[in-house]
């Protein structure tokens, strides 16, 4: 895309599609682990279960382009969750070296500015097999003490909303925000695709989250994909808890 081009040009095939709606369309499985063996270990435990899997930093800086490229090979979706968030031609040139790897999503940080969210959008719409954009909002690990500590006085969802109109001012559409504030993105932001980390079943370990949300509440606030990381990965029973998460998805969906 030419640097003058109108953010709102940008084609829609450069966004997420959200219209599936089966279970398995809605569900990201976060493949925190240290190695590769570990993480394809682990998706050997949930087959036939789960269609999408996250690669974040943890995985990627250990086992780099191969892990995406093996998801692939194996039929799954990659949500490569690499949070970028730099100068702008250095964020533009990470979202072109990382783009025919074959991702379908990928976010860099919204806080990074507007010229650096338009610097990737530019970047995307250059890259014939690029993945799909999504910017992150305020972490849900943030509350309000820990945002303020950033010299952040505003809520987080404000701010949360405030990156997010950065973001689609750039034109990239999907949004990285917590369960909490996502009825308020759809209403503000039509058109937005939610995805939305801070999952938790009703009783599961919060760890380190703190604006959090079972998968049905997410759901009926209009999260458009869930991200669910240890209350998975950490179970006992890995495929009987993403089954359970699964049957709780298409109970709120139908
Ligand atoms: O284990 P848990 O379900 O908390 O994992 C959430 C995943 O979503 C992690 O991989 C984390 O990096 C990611 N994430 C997040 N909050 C964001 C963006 C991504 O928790 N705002």
């Amino acid at each position: 895309m030419a640097a003058s081009q109108n953010p709102q040009d940008i084609p829609a095939r450069d966004l997420p599609s959200a219209q599936g709606r089966t279970p398995q369309d809605k569900l990201i499985v976060a493949l925190d682990f240290p190695s590769a063996e570990k993480a394809l270990a682990f998706v050997s435990k949930l087959e036939g279960l789960c269609r999408w899997f996250k690669v974040g930093l943890e995985l990627y800086l250990s086992a780099g382009n191969a892990i995406v490229e093996q998801l692939r090979q194996q039929g799954f979706s990659v949500f490569l969750d690499l949070k970028l968030h730099d100068i702008p031609n250095t964020v533009a040139g990470a979202v072109r070296s990382v783009s025919a790897l074959g991702a379908d999503l990928l976010t860099v940080h919204a806080s990074g500015g507007p010229a650096m969210l338009q610097a990737a959008a530019e970047a995307v719409a250059s890259q014939p097999h690029a993945p799909r954009l999504l910017a992150v909002t305020v972490l849900t690990s943030m509350d309000a003490a820990q945002l303020s500590a950033t010299g952040i006085s505003t809520s987080p969802a404000e701010q949360a909303l405030r990156l997010a109109k950065a973001a689609h001012s750039a034109g990239i559409l999907g949004l990285v925000c917590s369960p909490e504030e996502a009825a308020r993105m759809r209403r503000e932001l039509p058109g937005s695709i939610l995805v939305t980390p801070g999952i938790r079943p009703a009783g599961a370990d919060i760890g380190d989250q703190k604006r959090i949300a079972t998968p049905s509440a997410a759901l009926a606030a209009g999260a458009d994909y869930l991200v669910v990381g240890r209350p998975i990965t950490q179970s006992p029973d890995p495929a009987a808890t993403a089954s359970a998460i699964l049957a709780e998805i298409s109970t709120a969906l139908a």
